[in-house]
């Protein structure tokens, strides 16, 4: 447990996370939790600060979110952003109303008081505002600490009770001096000390691994994605050989991909791994079906019977240790799009209980970008940690319509092709996810002399930083022409090759 921790009260703000994000950038733990968290949660958690953020509501709704009045008789310091400022004010006797003009964008914020929050910040700095309501009346013992042209209280404090409050977005990159504001709020004011690193991480997650498993047996599914690959490294590094790591070849895979896993945790980490190759089992299991859906819930549900059975084979398995990020968990995720759900392909529910197995989520703390990091601290090749993500049903979506042996042998080639150029050509990080398609369509083509009549390839390469939205890559031309015509020339039943330009929304990322 981290003793010094900031939590952040969740009002719908599109930013929360990064609220949380920026903290723990300033190395001080911190987590989110919903805006009507109980106190006695709260209390629990007990937190050297609070921070409410901001959200879409205003405070004269009649259903406007209500944070626990209590919070404010706890003698812990508060800062309220944008939304959290005004119930902030409304709930302390302040009044609250609409503003002239909605005020969105840039602004100038002129400081009116350079002490404690605003510690180092110039009298004029730029930062992020989007709010239509403003304060109209201050609460008593608060008192203006900084103005912008349209918001005549851009900022209040009362510093007797240490309570703070931002019209704008502190967390944003558009505030130039966000970092440092936050950074006064959590050292100046909370008094907190800068001791949340990786490093720190490592040895609290490795003590919290060793006291719960004991002398128990874990078992972890890998997949050679960063997540389940950082969290065999961990629990490893925490209690060595008792845990056994699962590899499931699904017949899916790219090409290589089940050596490479291997490779890299059997001869890097040393680790005990169980390779089973179950891909006849999945292709026979996939044979005939068309949608998408349900070749997902087919993987899915092999996947657990294939785990379970390598599972059992190891005897005193208590534990199943499962790569879950803090995304996955926060309680509150008002803005979660339909993307957010589709990861967790693997409903590992009717495994634990039908062997009676414990989670281990040491992850389940942490951001994607957190995890890359600890990964690296942790020794893990950059290969791994700067991996695109590859969906849990493989192939299998890419290959559309019907998946056979075959079908996945023309794309595994076409695709490492793809991947081959997109490295060579040093742009492998700069894009989300590259990609080969294998569509369902056969086209004419001419080779020497005979005609063809063969497959269709789409190539699938976009920018995105989430996954939630993408744009398609500008791939340069001369990159997109290499991988064409060794497509068509080295994957035999493939003519032709084409480039999909289209951005989600409305379309996806992957085809099915
Ligand atoms: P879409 O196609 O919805 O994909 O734009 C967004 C991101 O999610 C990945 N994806 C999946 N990942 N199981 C997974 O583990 C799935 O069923 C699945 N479907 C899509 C996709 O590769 C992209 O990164």
């Amino acid at each position: 447990m981290y003793k010094e921790r900031i939590l952040v009260l969740d009002f719908g703000s599109q930013y929360t996370q990064l609220i949380a994000r920026r903290i723990r950038e300033s190395k001080v733990y911190s987590e989110i939790f919903p805006y009507n968290a109980p106190i006695h949660k709260i209390k629990s958690f007990s937190p050297k600060g609070i921070i409410l953020s901001g959200g879409p509501s205003s405070v004269y709704d009649a259903r406007a979110p209500l944070p626990d009045l209590r919070i404010f008789e706890l003698g812990i310091p508060i800062m309220g952003i944008c939304y959290g400022m005004q119930i902030m004010a409304h709930c302390l006797g302040g009044s609250v109303k609409k503003a002239a003009h909605r005020e969105y964008g840039m602004a100038e914020l002129f400081v009116d008081d350079k002490r404690d929050i605003f510690r180092g910040i110039p009298e004029r700095t730029i930062v992020w505002m989007s709010h239509g309501d403003r304060i109209e009346s201050v609460p008593s013992d608060f008192k203006p600490i900084a103005h912008t042209a349209n918001s005549p209280v851009a900022a209040i404090a009362d510093k007797g009770r240490k309570f703070y409050a931002l019209q704008f977005h502190p967390e944003v990159a558009h505030t130039r001096k966000g970092p440092e504001i936050i950074k006064n709020y959590l050292f100046q004011i909370c008094r907190c000390r800068p001791t949340w690193t990786m490093k720190s991480f490592i040895k609290t997650a490795s003590q919290e691994i060793k006291d719960k498993v004991g002398s128990k047996r874990v078992v972890c599914g890998i997949s050679g994605g960063v997540d389940s690959t950082v969290t065999a490294v961990l629990v490893h590094k925490s209690i060595g050989d008792l845990l056994t790591c699962i590899f499931v070849n699904n017949g899916v895979l790219r090409t290589g991909e089940a050596k490479k896993v291997e490779e890299t945790l059997r001869k890097h980490f040393n680790m005990r791994i169980k390779c089973v190759d179950a891909s006849k089992r999945f292709l026979a299991k996939l044979r005939y079906v068309v949608d998408p859906e349900k070749k997902r819930k087919i993987i899915g549900n092999e996947f657990i019977k294939v785990f379970e059975e390598e599972a059992r084979k190891i005897r005193g398995v208590e534990f199943l240790a499962q790569g879950t990020l803090y995304p996955d968990v926060i309680e509150s995720k008002p803005f979660k799009g339909p993307s957010a759900t589709i990861k967790s392909h693997h409903n590992v529910g009717g495994l634990l209980k039908r062997m009676k197995l414990k989670l281990i989520e040491p992850l389940r703390e942490l951001f994607k970008d957190e995890v890359r990091i600890l990964g690296k601290e942790l020794h893990i090749p950059d290969e791994i940690i700067n991996r695109q993500p590859f969906p849990g049903p493989g192939l299998a979506i890419r290959v559309i319509d019907h998946v056979t042996k075959q079908r996945c042998d023309i794309l595994r080639k076409a695709d490492a092709i793809v991947l081959e150029e997109i490295k060579k050509a040093g742009l492998y990080t700069e894009l989300w996810q590259s990609f080969a398609v294998l569509l369902p369509v056969k086209s004419v083509g001419v080779m020497g002399d005979e005609r063809t009549y063969e497959n269709v390839i789409a190539v699938r390469a976009v920018q995105s930083l989430d996954g939630m939205t993408a744009d398609w890559a500008r791939l340069p031309y001369d990159v997109l022409g290499k991988i064409s015509s060794r497509i068509i020339n080295e994957v035999k039943g493939v003519n032709r090759v084409v480039y999909d330009i289209s951005s989600k929304p409305p379309s996806t990322i992957e085809w099915e």
